[in-house]
């Protein structure tokens, strides 16, 4: 602990118990909370008892006639009447300022005693031009009061404390608000637009199915003129847009379209030149073959770690016939005599020996079932705090998401972060900026509260309104109190009676109202690795992942990147089963031949031969700043997260604040605090595969994490310079 105080009868008496020290460096606070206003009204305003006797009060009402002071930290020249750093947060650390003058001082802070890591951070900060450095002989002083005394944690105070008065100061940023317009809602809004209207004019029989790059559906009405009497079977609609899109006019019309995804000196490692994307034409065997499956729904299941999402996914899986009896007894015994009789059901999901030792997810589980009209994939990702990165590769596959809560009292409080960081709050904005629109929010655990109307419509009230601050829209969130343990409210309406006031749907209904999103099958392959396995069944190595656009089947040519390897796909499996031909969507296996095994990685992508995915690590970036307790400085050092590639970063520009009330950008800033939005340009350690999010939105979004714990959100606005493979 470190006792701040100016100068004054305490200091020099040299007594000051604990009780004075807090009182003393709230005093400093509301200091520097009046001196960082710098304005004389607000002094005025202020009271006076509270005031330093002696010179600090003088120093307050002369400090208009105050230059500036170099902060000894990051250089920073800040103006002579702040006694913090206005960037880092550092104490003016003039000689004067913390001196130790009485006899009964123990400890001060001089220049040298700033950390050097500190000093490293800031390193290449921008500097004001300085006007004067004159050191203002303010006498605050350091005074220990504890053998806790350490500079470092005051330090961190007085970072914490500067961002409070910082965010109060930022009046010209309004914060940022989910529900009007996030970076991501930003670009996608006008391409969502046109694109939904007049949709069922011309698509009703694949409404899955996205057009290929470029075409606008008023264009196919114009062009089109009779279009209500066309056969629309999918292989006639293909025609047609294929012939719509050779027409000139329209031609011209794509080429503007597409003028920012031409990468001209993009190349694959065999030397062919890129083509631009419109000139991309499926083959026929994409719209022909296989239409008659049904489509694929990829959930992730997600929640505060222990709210019961694996035993949820198993107990569901098991009433669906997916895992026997005698799988289920297996695991019962067998958790039984590890003395965990409770994780029977979730060791269906957890399968890894520490995984069930340990009794907590850590790595990303997936199963599959056939539902009324989709086939459902199921991606059980774990809800402890240290395995939020795996949670992210999971969540990137996600068209929908099973928000697990746990109703028993006090579990729901600190999912939701009363005693620290919550992973309910943390996984509903992930899933959000990864672009989940539709959320099943199963309040599991109802058994543990007698299933009382009361507790639930508690969780209901707490939640919704953080969710629909998210992002989420009200009509898109269905709430469902049930018990994975009792069975209530899974597959079937619940048959306890204590559950008679609730009159909507069960879990496996909900998950059938969920839609597929639209898919760009007819656009070139793009598959993101977030696994590489060694399968019996598939002979060699294999990599696993979802579709993002395009198709393959066996014998397709595709691109391993980032390596640029070529290489053939010789048999693609989906759900455990042998299948001719994958589209967009699709959570795929596909074992590859012709290539050295190292190359294939998680976090690579597969992608056609003609249409390389880009390789960059300068990128700029549209963020949102979550609830941080640091600020994020041009320097800072993150983690930066794209589909399944995770790689260490930094962050080199804020290039501008964006203004949420009127949608433009104000001059940058060298900080970035709380809820504010921001394009900033990140430079990573290593390249990684990458679109703009306008591109392909499934490889453009992005999440920075520090410290364990998601610091931003966010998409690639721009790829500012490329690597080759
Ligand atoms: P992580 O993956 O580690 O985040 O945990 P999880 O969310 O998958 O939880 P898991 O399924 O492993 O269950 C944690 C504990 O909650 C186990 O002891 C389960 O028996 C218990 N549990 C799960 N569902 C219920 C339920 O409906 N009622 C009660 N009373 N306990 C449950
Ligand atoms: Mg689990």
């Amino acid at each position: 602990m470190v006792g701040v105080r100016h100068n004054g009868d305490a200091l020099s008496e040299g007594i000051i118990n604990k009780a004075q020290f807090g009182i003393c460096l709230g005093d400093l606070f509301m200091l520097l909370d009046v001196m960082s206003n710098s304005s004389k009204a607000n002094l005025d305003e202020f009271d006076t008892d509270h005031l330093p006797r002696g010179t600090l009060a003088k120093q307050i009402e002369n400090k208009s006639t105050c230059d500036f002071w170099r902060c000894s930290v990051c250089t920073y020249d800040n103006d002579d009447s702040l006694l913090f750093c206005e960037l880092c947060g550092a104490l003016h650390d003039s000689p004067n300022v913390f001196e130790n003058k009485g006899e009964n001082e123990v400890y001060s802070i001089r220049n040298n005693s700033i950390s050097v890591m500190a000093k490293a951070l800031f390193a290449r900060m921008p500097h004001r031009t300085t006007k004067k450095s004159s050191p203002t002989d303010l006498p605050l002083r350091i005074d220990s009061m504890s053998d806790e005394f350490n500079a470092k944690a005051s330090l961190n105070t007085l970072h914490e404390r500067f961002t409070v008065l910082t965010s109060k100061r930022s009046v010209s940023i309004v914060p940022f608000r989910f529900d009007i317009l996030s970076p991501d809602d930003m670009v996608s809004q006008g391409k969502n637009f046109s694109r939904m209207h007049q949709k069922d004019k011309y698509v009703p029989s694949i409404p899955n199915m996205a057009l290929p790059s470029g075409l606008d559906e008023n264009e196919v009405v114009r062009v089109l003129p009779h279009c209500e009497e066309l056969d629309t079977s999918p292989a006639c609609l293909y025609e047609v847009v294929s012939n719509i899109a050779s027409t000139d006019d329209v031609k011209s019309q794509i080429l503007s379209c597409n003028l920012p995804h031409l990468k001209l000196d993009k190349r694959s490692k065999n030397n062919k030149k890129a083509i631009p994307l419109d000139k991309y034409k499926p083959g026929k065997w994409v719209y022909e073959q296989g239409l008659e499956t049904l489509s694929q729904l990829n959930i992730a299941v997600v929640g505060h770690v222990d709210s019961g999402k694996s035993t949820l996914c198993g107990r569901l899986l098991h009433l669906l016939g997916r895992i026997s009896n005698k799988e289920i007894h297996k695991y019962q015994k067998e958790a039984k005599e590890k003395g965990k009789g409770s994780f029977a059901y979730a060791w269906a999901m957890d399968d890894s020996v520490e995984e069930r030792e340990r009794g907590i997810t850590m790595t990303v589980a997936i199963a599959h079932f056939e539902s009324k009209n989709s086939r459902v994939v199921l991606l059980d990702s774990p809800g402890h705090k240290d395995f939020v990165p795996n949670m992210i590769s999971g969540v990137a596959q996600a068209d929908a998401a099973i928000l697990v809560v746990d109703a028993s009292k006090g579990s729901f409080e600190a999912g939701m972060g009363i005693h620290g960081v919550g992973q309910t709050k943390e996984h509903a904005q992930l899933i959000r900026s990864f672009g989940v629109e539709q959320i099943v929010v199963a309040v599991n655990k109802m058994d543990a509260v007698q299933y009382a109307q009361e507790r639930f419509d508690y969780i209901k009230f707490q939640l919704s309104s953080f969710l629909r601050s998210c992002g989420f829209k009200e009509t898109h969130i269905t709430w469902i109190p049930l018990s994975a343990m009792e069975n209530q409210n899974l597959v079937t309406l619940a048959s306890d009676v204590r559950l008679i006031w609730y009159h909507g749907v069960c879990l496996l209904d909900a998950i059938d109202s969920l839609y597929t999103p639209e898919r760009d099958v007819f656009k070139p392959l793009l598959l993101p690795i977030c696994d590489v396995i060694s399968s019996h069944s598939l002979g060699q190595i294999a990599a696993c992942g979802k579709l993002e656009a395009g198709a393959i089947r066996q014998g397709s040519k595709v691109l391993v990147m980032p390596s640029g390897e070529l290489a053939t796909v010789r048999y693609i499996e989906r759900d455990s089963q042998a299948c001719a031909l994958a589209r967009t969507g699709d959570h795929v296996a596909v074992s590859l031949q012709g290539l050295d095994g190292v190359n294939l990685v998680p976090g690579g992508v597969l992608c056609h031969p003609d249409f390389p995915v880009s390789i960059a690590s300068l990128l700029e970036l549209k963020i949102l700043v979550l609830d941080i307790k640091m600020p994020i400085l041009i320097g800072s050092h993150v983690e930066f997260h794209i589909h399944h590639a995770k790689e260490a970063a930094r962050v080199t520009k804020i290039i501008s604040l964006i203004n949420q009330k009127g949608g433009d950008t104000s001059k940058g800033s060298r900080l970035l605090v709380s809820r504010q939005s921001a394009i900033i340009e990140v430079s990573l350690d290593r390249p990684v595969c990458v679109e703009e999010f306008s591109g392909c939105r499934a490889l453009g979004r992005v999440v920075l994490r520090a410290s364990g714990v998601t610091v931003a959100v966010g998409i690639v606005s721009r790829v500012i310079a490329e690597d080759l493979p």
